[in-house]
């Protein structure tokens, strides 16, 4: 685990565990599981279930911009460029400061490319390959999974882990014309984000 995140949740369980009756008064923060492409803007909403907070506010490590209203206070991110950016937002309600955390996770994703090896003939073992590039925080690796379809010739769309994906099958005169697609899945911060390519056959 990421040692500021084990501190983050340690820091939280701290703040959550003298309560033991629940306050009416919490916050929360606005869309859950932020996850952006990289360099795009972001739009962050934390609310309170109290209209009565002496101060809503964020603790964040880049530069707040955003606007408020009764029980609300935004913040406006126009360029994420940190690959994993933790946002703290807290209400202060007498004695009792309600925290809530998110983080959000930016990544790079590019559409996947499909290679044929030489020319496609019926009846000939012919090599497909696709590859996709990603980027998400480190240290740890995109969690890619690739799936080859359409290949056909009693082959069953092939999935795979990682950012390449190859497969060999024999072309039928019928395959002529018909598409071969790529889709690449990315899973970062609870999120699903794809990307697909397509590629039309051409059978001699
Ligand atoms: C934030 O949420 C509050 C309550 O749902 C809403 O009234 C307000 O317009 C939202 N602000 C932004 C900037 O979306
Ligand atoms: C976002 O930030 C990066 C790095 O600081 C910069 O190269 C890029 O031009 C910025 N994009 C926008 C839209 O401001
Ligand atoms: C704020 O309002 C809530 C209910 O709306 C109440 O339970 C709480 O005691 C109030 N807190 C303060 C500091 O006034
Ligand atoms: C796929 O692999 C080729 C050859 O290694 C490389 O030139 C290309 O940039 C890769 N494409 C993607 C989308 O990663
Ligand atoms: C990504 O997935 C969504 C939902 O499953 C789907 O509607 C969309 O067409 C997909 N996009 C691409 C580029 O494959």
């Amino acid at each position: 685990m990421d040692p500021r995140r084990s501190w983050g949740a340690l820091a939280l369980l701290c703040l959550l565990l003298p309560g033991g009756h629940p306050d009416p008064c919490q916050v929360s923060i606005a869309p859950q599981d932020p996850v952006v492409e990289f360099g795009a803007s972001l739009l962050l909403n934390c609310t309170s279930s109290c209209r009565n907070s002496s101060r809503l506010d964020w603790e964040v490590s880049v530069t707040k911009v955003g606007a408020r209203g009764p029980g609300w206070v935004s913040l406006s991110v126009p360029n994420v460029t940190d690959w994993r950016l933790e946002l703290y937002c807290y209400g202060v309600f007498g004695d009792h400061r309600p925290i809530a955390a998110t983080t959000v996770y930016a990544y790079r994703l590019s559409p996947p490319q499909i290679y044929l090896e030489g020319d496609v003939v019926a009846g000939k073992e012919t090599r497909v390959t696709c590859n996709v590039s990603a980027r998400v925080a480190p240290p740890d690796p995109p969690d890619l999974r690739l799936t080859l379809a359409g290949v056909g010739g009693g082959l069953p769309p092939s999935t795979q882990r990682g950012p390449r994906l190859g497969l060999v099958f024999t072309a039928q005169p019928e395959q002529h014309g018909r598409e071969v697609t790529c889709e690449a899945t990315l899973r970062l911060g609870g999120r699903t984000l794809n990307a697909s390519a397509a590629t039309t056959l051409w059978v001699w």
